[in-house]
C-alpha cells in the first residue's frame, strides 16, 4: 500500500510569521524543514560572491544548479542587501525551474528519522508541491507585518525607521503578487489563516488542530 507523504506547505507574504509557524510545526511533528525564502538568499548570495551579472538569467540560472542545501546555512543571508538581490533574481523563470527541483527532492526526500518534511515561501502550495496533503496561505494586514518587522529589527539592535520598513514590506508585497511567473497566492485548497491579531501560539493552535482532524495526519 503506498502511503500519503506527510508534507506541509506554508505559503504568506513577507513578515506574516510563516517561518516562526514552519519552524513550531516541525519540531511539533518531527519534520525537515526547508525555508525555500532562504533558498532564493542563498543563490542570491552566490550571485554577489561570484559577482554574476544579475540581469543574466542564463548566468543565475546555471549558478543554480548547483546549489546545495548546506548553502542555505549561513546567517549573513538574513541581510537586507542580500534580501534585495533575492528579489531581483526570483522572477526568472530558469531560475525558479532550476530550484523547483531542488524543492521538489527536498519535499519527497525526507532524512531518516523525520515523519515528513514541510517547506514554506510563497508559491510551495501552488507551484512546487501542488499535491501537498496540507497546505496553509498566512495573510495580516501590511502595517501589522511592518510593525512587527520594525520591532524584531529594533531587538536586534538595529536602528531601523518605520516608515522605511512599511515602504519595503509595500514594495516587496507589490513584486511577490504582481510578477507573473509563480505570484504570491493562496491555492485554492490552502487553510487560511489571517494573522493580524493572533498570537504565535494562536496561529500554531490552528494549524495543529486542522492536521490533526485529518484522518492519519503521519500517512
Ligand atoms: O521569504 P524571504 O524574504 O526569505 O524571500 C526572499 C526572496 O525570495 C523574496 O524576494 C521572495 C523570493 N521567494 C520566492 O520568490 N519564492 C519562494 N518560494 C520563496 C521566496
Amino acid at each position: 500500500m503506498t502511503q500519503t507523504p506527510f508534507i506541509i506547505a506554508v505559503d504568506g507574504p513577507a513578515g506574516v510569521g510563516k517561518g516562526t509557524l514552519a519552524k513550531a510545526l516541525a519540531s511539533h511533528y518531527n519534520l525537515a524543514l526547508l525555508e525555500t525564502g532562504l533558498l532564493y538568499r542563498a543563490l542570491a548570495f552566490k550571485v554577489i560572491l561570484n559577482n554574476v551579472d544579475a540581469q543574466n538569467e542564463d548566468e543565475v540560472a546555471s549558478l543554480a544548479h548547483t546549489m546545495t542545501a548546506s548553502d542555505t546555512v549561513n546567517s549573513i543571508l538574513r541581510q537586507d542587501h542580500v534580501a534585495n538581490m533575492a528579489s531581483k533574481i526570483a522572477p526568472y523563470p530558469k531560475v525558479r525551474a532550476a530550484l523547483l527541483d531542488f524543492q521538489r527532492t527536498f519535499a519527497r526526500t525526507p532524512p531518516p528519522g523525520a515523519n515528513g518534511t514541510i517547506l514554506d515561501g510563497r508559491d510551495v502550495g501552488t507551484c512546487v508541491l501542488p499535491d501537498a496533503p496540507f497546505k496553509f496561505f498566512l495573510d495580516a494586514d501590511v502595517e501589522i507585518r511592518a510593525k512587527r518587522r520594525y520591532e524584531e529589527l529594533l531587538l536586534r539592535g538595529i536602528d531601523a525607521i518605520y516608515a522605511n520598513v512599511l515602504e519595503d514590506m509595500r514594495v516587496r508585497d507589490r513584486q511577490d503578487r504582481e510578477r507573473e511567473i509563480s505570484p504570491l497566492k493562496a491555492a485554492s485548497d490552502a487553510v487560511l489563516i489571517d494573522t493580524s491579531h493572533l498570537s504565535i501560539g494562536d496561529v500554531f493552535e490552528k494549524a495543529c488542530a486542522h492536521i490533526d482532524r485529518a484522518p492519519d495526519p503521519k500517512g
